[in-house]
């Protein structure tokens, strides 16, 4: 059976063909002659729905490797409740079709469950050295153990050299970083910045599920984000707090989840600001049923 799909996609002045590979049996021996090479491999690890922010990490890491994996798998162990699970948009077809103006040295990954969990759905335990329970780790319990879970078996099964993660999940990042301290894999992980809409409101692949409604006030995050900004070091944390609490009661769509400034290493809340540090402004929001997340650097 032939199992690697090639998809030929004749553009007009150029031709190209991605190469898309359904299992891991099917990409082992492309793996096997890209280390026989000495190539290096990039990775982006992704859920799909892809947008403007992943086709940029894809970009980065065309330019800064031989060869890119991008895996489309949506992980089940990471999500923390059943419906968000079942809501979050699968649009592989739409996803192929943007893949379709990267070379063939660009591969798309896309795994099956038995590939990720050849033991069954459960996640791994990791201790990340207190990071993961703040902030997303508090409200969203077990996500960071599904998060390192997954890719502890991507980084086994596909051995890249580079991995390129959005800085719109900043503590994501960070347990990343932590993970491959942990498992001891040979990986660099590199943080990109936000890509971010026309109206400042972080690129994610939940924006998808948006009303034009939830997409007009959601610009809200970000506004926030700015003034938190321009004013930190100047008004205390708590008044920046209650004025971040106040803009979101005020707003028709939103509810605040949390507002945090942390301490970008540990993601500590802020005690009180010290010189050699470096802070950041995190916030969690609904818009209806869609969680939406941001964070901005303070200093
Ligand atoms: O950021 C994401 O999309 C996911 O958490 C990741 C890194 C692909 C793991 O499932």
């Amino acid at each position: 059976m032939q199992i690697e799909q090639i998809i030929l996609s004749l553009q007009p002045n150029r031709k190209s063909y991605m190469r898309v590979f359904n299992n891991f049996n099917a990409i082992k021996e492309t793996l096997t002659s890209i280390n026989e090479e000495e190539a290096t491999i990039g990775f982006v690890p992704t859920m799909g729905a892809l947008h403007e922010g992943h086709l940029s990490l894809i970009k980065t890491a065309y330019a800064e490797n031989d060869y890119v994996i991008v895996s489309i798998f949506i992980n089940p162990t990471q999500f923390n409740n059943r419906e968000d699970f079942d809501a979050y948009p699968r649009t592989v077809d739409q996803d192929l079709k943007l893949l379709e103006q990267f070379d063939n040295n660009v591969l798309t990954f896309i795994p099956l469950v038995e590939d990720i969990y050849p033991n069954g759905i459960v996640s791994q335990h990791f201790d990340y050295g207190g990071i993961e329970n703040q902030m997303e780790g508090k409200f969203r319990p077990g996500h960071f153990d599904g998060v390192g879970t997954v890719l502890t078996s991507f980084f086994t099964l596909l051995k890249p050299n580079n991995a390129y993660f959005g800085e719109k999940d900043f503590q994501q990042l960070q347990i990343v970083k932590k993970l491959v301290q942990i498992q001891k894999f040979d990986v660099n992980i590199i943080g990109c910045p936000i890509l971010r809409e026309a109206s400042g409101l972080a690129m994610s692949s939940r924006n998808k599920r948006l009303s034009d409604s939830q997409l007009q006030e959601s610009r809200l995050i970000f506004k926030v984000l700015k003034y938190v900004k321009e004013h930190f070091g100047t008004k205390n944390d708590n008044e920046l707090l209650q004025e971040v609490q106040n803009a979101f009661k005020n707003n028709s769509e939103l509810t605040l989840e949390y507002f945090e400034i942390a301490d970008e290493s540990t993601l500590r809340p802020l005690q009180k600001i010290e010189n050699n540090k470096k802070y950041r402004a995190f916030i969690a929001a609904f818009a209806g049923e869609v969680r939406l997340i941001d964070n901005i650097a303070l200093n």
